[in-house]
């Protein structure tokens, strides 16, 4: 089943026409990877789905309902109720808070930490290790892999629905690549549904369960992770476009 589904999708920001007809299908419980050079609209396609631009014309469907398009537009706070939560690019994080208050902070429903699902920080803290050891430390004194897992600690702190997670290994070195792959496979093993935009190839190959491929707004490739991780001809075609100087 497809839990979210996007349909000739065009998105213009101001003046300038960003999307073209996006279609693109996240499977319910898997890991789907949108790849793509940059400037080829990932962010813009977050972005959509969460109602931070709208869609101009086609669909944007979750669990069978409309929230983005024309045809039914739903607000941001609408869709993030929905349970769908955005890590974007830049993480959000607030560097003068304590990585306690940056988890509170996102708990919708909790206005303490005593209020907090205990069951559930738990779970986070064996997903992130990291987190648990800088409790109560600066989020801005933590290292940018350490970062990034607190940004998707943030999402994760309420059960969701759909992540959505763009270019968390932007900007790490290898070593620390490794470490949020270790985390993100944590997480993939609860079968949530993840959309995951990566410009780096190694971390699409090893945490994608599907993949699509961006480019000029459209989504020009799209199929099992493992088809195109075997194929070097389809790698060529599509990354060599996509990846460009990243591999
Ligand atoms: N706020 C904006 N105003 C104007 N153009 C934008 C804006 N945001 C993105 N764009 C343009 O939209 C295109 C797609 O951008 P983006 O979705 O950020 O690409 P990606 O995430 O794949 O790198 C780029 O050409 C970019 O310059
Ligand atoms: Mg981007």
């Amino acid at each position: 089943m497809n839990l979210l589904t996007l349909s000739g999708v065009h998105t213009h920001i101001g003046a300038y026409h960003i999307l073209h007809g996006v279609d693109l299908a996240v499977p319910a419980g898997q890991v789907t990877m949108l790849l793509g050079r940059n400037g080829a609209g990932k962010t813009t396609t977050l972005r959509t789905i969460m109602g931070l631009w709208r869609a101009s014309q086609g669909s944007v469907r979750f669990d069978g309902q409309a929230i983005g398009g024309p045809a039914g537009q739903r607000s941001t706070p609408e869709i993030a109720q929905l349970g769908i939560a955005y890590v974007p690019e830049s993480m959000g994080i607030f560097g003068d808070l304590t990585v306690r208050e940056n988890l509170l902070l996102a708990a919708r429903h909790a206005r303490s930490v005593e209020q907090m699902d205990t069951v559930r920080l738990e779970w986070l803290f064996g997903l992130f290790p990291a987190l648990k050891k800088f409790w109560l430390h600066p989020a801005g004194k933590l290292s940018g892999g350490q970062k990034q897992m607190l940004s998707v600690a943030r999402a994760m702190v309420e059960e969701q629905r759909l992540l959505l997670i763009d270019e968390p290994s932007k900007g790490l070195a290898p070593a620390i690549v490794g470490n949020l792959i270790a985390a993100l496979r944590e997480l993939k093993s609860t079968k949530t549904t993840v959309l995951l935009v990566e410009q780096n190839f190694g971390v699409a190959k090893a945490l994608g369960d599907f993949v699509a491929v961006m480019d000029d707004g459209r989504i020009v490739h799209s199929g099992g992770m493992a088809e195109l991780a075997a194929d070097e001809s389809l790698q060529q075609r599509f990354l060599g476009l996509s990846l460009g100087a990243h591999q």
